[in-house]
């Protein structure tokens, strides 16, 4: 796996700066007080104040951040050195208290003792791990007993089309993983698809929904709600979406699913 994961890292770290200049992230509007969150997730976990929350996989940490100014006691871990040097600086410069840790998920425990209130991760997190199993434990590992468990993800099912097809939606892949996992080349992403990397190799996997759900009950979580969406936070993830003054980008012409949540407790 390790393979992998340093092509990734490479990407990722790489991405940070991207990231950081883009509007889809805003860093201004972040650092003068704007909170990163959606609605999903706001109206899922309720009043965190004074809650202990682990965020995993949080990029430069600005949904982190943004759970620690509603008052959480936030902690967030990412793979990504850049991403989380930048996650550091942001907490100082907003004067927001949060933990970041550099490391692979798989590997929190070498770095990380204790137990959450809240674990939590979103929106383009699970792509990036090969197994559901050792991450659903991961997540019971952090979670105290009675703890809370959020996740707001893209949906499965809208990875098989074909994302760049201008006009109606054609199947490309398949919804279920082979043994190894999907390899991409590309230059941008989705906060600035025009941007042009030296890193432009990542892999991939692709988990559908009953491999998420009967990972979490496997490691011992009740599931307590599952939601499904016909709108997302990314507006690139098919071609023709459209965005709407929401925030959330829709799929002219169809009914389908673009992102699910699930909550669990330990
Ligand atoms: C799409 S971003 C998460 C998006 C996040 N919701 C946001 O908008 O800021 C995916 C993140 O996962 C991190 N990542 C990928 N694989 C990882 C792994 N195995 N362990 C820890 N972090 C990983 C990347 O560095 C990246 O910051």
């Amino acid at each position: 796996m390790e393979k992998y994961y340093d092509v990734n890292k490479r990407r990722w770290n790489e991405l940070v700066d991207i990231h950081a200049k883009s509007d889809e992230y805003d860093l201004d509007g972040f650092i003068s007080g704007k909170n990163s969150l959606h609605s999903i997730e706001l109206e899922a976990l309720g009043d965190v104040s004074g809650k202990s929350l682990l965020h995993l996989q949080c990029h430069f940490g600005l949904d982190t951040l943004s759970w620690g100014r509603l008052g959480a006691r936030v902690t967030g871990v990412d793979f990504s050195d850049t991403a989380i040097e930048l996650a550091r600086s942001l907490a100082a410069r907003t004067g927001v208290n949060a933990d970041f840790i550099c490391g692979n998920v798989y590997d929190l425990p070498k770095h990380l003792d204790g137990e959450f209130d809240v674990v939590f991760t979103s929106y383009g997190a699970l792509c990036w791990l090969h197994n559901m199993e050792a991450w659903a434990e991961i997540v019971a590992r952090y979670l105290r007993p009675g703890g809370t468990f959020f996740i707001a993800e893209f949906h499965p099912f809208m990875w098989v089309f074909d994302d760049e097809w201008p006009s109606e939606l054609r199947v490309k892949y398949r919804y279920w993983q082979g043994e190894e996992p999907d390899y991409y080349e590309a230059d941008g992403s989705y906060a600035d698809p025009e941007a042009k990397v030296v890193n432009r190799s990542s892999y991939e996997w692709a988990h559908p929904m009953s491999e998420v759900v009967n990972a979490l009950i496997g490691a011992g979580l009740t599931i307590r709600g599952l939601g499904e969406y016909p709108f997302s936070v990314d507006g690139t993830q098919i071609a023709f979406m459209e965005p709407g003054e929401d925030g959330y980008s829709r799929l002219p012409g169809y009914d389908l699913p673009l992102m699910y949540s699930i909550k669990a407790t330990k």
